[in-house]
């Protein structure tokens, strides 16, 4: 299939600083195909090497992908296995080639519980990479919104209650600096595959703000054409951020 156009010659000026991916439709490919689930997982892992060589050759300074989810603990225990399996052969696999490419990589949601194995395989992977500036890889695993939001909460209540934190002083900027995110910009485009559209409990305190693009191709088969496409269709939306834009002036030919 190939991906539909939508050209604007706006484009080259609009290259979103952050792009987070809802990686979805691993199971649906397997399944069109008669083959196990595990088998679009592996596919999907596939989709996500070329997607990290993708971001950098378009521009994108940020790469944040939705790997594991904390409502994914729900799924049958025999995949929820293999998608652990996969996560610690694509740290072990690609680390170091991530290394020598400039990829800081840096892991959200929460480490609590993980098994030891994989916890210290993301410590190593955050640390290995630490110096890195060519992109930034965020990897969204055991990661819940919600989850996110109650945790950074109780850091903050815990933080008032030592006497650390006025609670006159918790702002919107405060609290974002309590969630995993703290440091990192809020995604300006947020690109599901698989034809769902919803957010699944991906991002909701950054993504306030965010364009959505919604792709109908299953995640194994997103390609850097759909990238492409996708960076198009966000060039092309006007973001007013709750203020307005002078009459006839778009984003990126404002300034
Ligand atoms: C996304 O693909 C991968 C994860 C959620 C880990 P799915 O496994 O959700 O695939 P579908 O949505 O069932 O097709
Ligand atoms: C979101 O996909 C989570 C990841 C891509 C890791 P899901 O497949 O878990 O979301 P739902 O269940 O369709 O909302
Ligand atoms: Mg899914």
């Amino acid at each position: 299939m190939s991906p539909p156009r939508c050209g604007d010659e706006r484009d080259a000026m609009t290259t979103p600083e952050h792009v987070a991916i809802i990686m979805d439709g691993n199971g649906r490919w397997a399944k069109a195909r008669g083959l196990p689930r595990v088998a679009g997982h592996r596919a999907g892992v596939e989709a996500l090497r070329k997607t990290v060589r993708a971001a950098s050759d378009l521009g994108v300074g940020w790469l944040t992908v939705y790997a594991f989810s904390s409502e994914n603990w729900s799924r049958p225990k025999s995949e929820v296995s293999d998608l652990m399996g996969l996560l610690k052969l694509f740290i072990r696999r690609d680390l170091a080639e991530l290394h020598q490419s400039g990829v800081r990589v840096r892991v959200i949601g929460d480490r609590v519980g993980l098994a030891p194995d994989i916890a210290s395989l993301l410590d190593e992977a955050e640390s290995l990479t630490a110096e890195n500036r060519a992109l930034n890889l965020v990897i969204a695993f055991n990661y819940g919104g919600r989850d996110e939001i109650v945790r950074a909460s109780r850091r903050i209540a815990e933080a008032v209650a030592r006497g650390s934190l006025e609670s006159s002083a918790v702002t919107a900027e405060v609290f974002a600096g309590f969630l995993d995110t703290a440091g990192i910009p809020d995604p300006d485009l947020v690109i599901r595959t698989s034809g769902e559209q919803r957010m699944s409990n991906f991002l909701p305190w950054q993504s306030a703000y965010s364009e959505l693009v919604f792709l109908s191709c299953y995640w194994p088969d997103f390609t850097q054409e759909h990238f492409a496409d996708a960076l198009r269709q966000y060039a092309a939306r006007e973001r007013r951020f709750g203020g307005v834009l002078p009459r006839g002036v778009a984003q990126g030919v404002a300034s």
